[in-house]
């Protein structure tokens, strides 16, 4: 069942990620989840130089945090589900990682300076409940050119990818809560979880009005549908 709604609890949706990260654990660590493994990690890494200090956003149960901190001496994984960062603790930990529970924009504010030369954030942009606080506080914890790499649901395919392009309350140039039992191409559950819709024009206006230059696009294809499923985007803080 897909519901779409105009907005949704902060705290809602951090208790829907909260319930499903034991799960989202197991489908990424086991393989199952070829996007996460096989389309995402990758993409992201390739554009990732080595860096000093790295922030993943969203870091979820960190297992990209941890591939990610390969090309950094220190890395930070932040992310407001505890249960999520609890299980990066256990699984994902390294000496050169901490990961703490919280959203990035009360991370922000506790920050008086940017200190970081990279960050990462796959998939969390559109779950964030509000976008242009997302790339407000992403901006402000980045050093000046500092590099920020974004993966998000490919605004024009996903909608028909998860079936709710021809839903009656959708508007492509809407931005919409859509909260739907999570799947993957190989598993569907009964666990809800939210995204938010939002359409292209709209990522790149909130990260250039946030401090970033976008220096790159790409289209992602996963298995499974013909249509890219994912967006890739390179910015530099300006
Ligand atoms: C689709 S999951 C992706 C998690 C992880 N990046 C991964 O690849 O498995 C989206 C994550 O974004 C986090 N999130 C949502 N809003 C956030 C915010 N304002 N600041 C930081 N993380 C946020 C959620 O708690 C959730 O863990």
């Amino acid at each position: 069942m897909i519901s779409l709604k105009n907005k949704k609890n902060p705290k809602i949706l951090t208790r829907e990620w909260d319930e499903i990260a034991a799960l989202r654990e197991e489908q990424i660590s086991s393989g199952k989840d070829h996007s996460a493994n096989f389309v995402l990690a990758p993409a992201i890494i390739e554009e990732l130089p080595k860096v000093y200090y790295l922030v993943d956003i969203g870091c979820g149960t960190g297992w990209l945090t941890s591939r990610a901190s390969l090309y950094s001496k220190k890395t930070v994984g932040i992310d407001p589900s505890s249960e999520s960062v609890s299980l990066a603790k256990v699984r994902h930990s390294r000496s050169s990682i901490t990961y703490l529970a919280d959203s990035v924009e009360h991370y922000s504010r506790r920050r008086l300076r940017p200190i970081f030369d990279a960050a990462i954030s796959n998939m969390a942009a559109s779950s964030s409940p509000d976008l242009d606080a997302f790339f407000v506080a992403s901006r402000k914890i980045l050093r000046e050119k500092g590099l920020f790499i974004v993966t998000i649901p490919h605004p024009c395919f996903w909608p028909l990818y998860w079936g709710y392009a021809s839903h009656p309350k959708f508007r492509y140039d809407k931005c919409i809560a859509v909260e739907s039992e999570f799947k993957i191409r190989r598993q569907s559950t009964q666990m809800l979880t939210t995204h938010f819709h939002h359409p292209l024009h709209r990522y790149l206006s909130s990260l250039i009005s946030a401090g970033f230059a976008v220096e790159k696009l790409r289209e992602l294809t996963g298995r499974g549908f013909n249509f890219p499923r994912f967006m890739l985007i390179v910015c530099r803080a300006t």
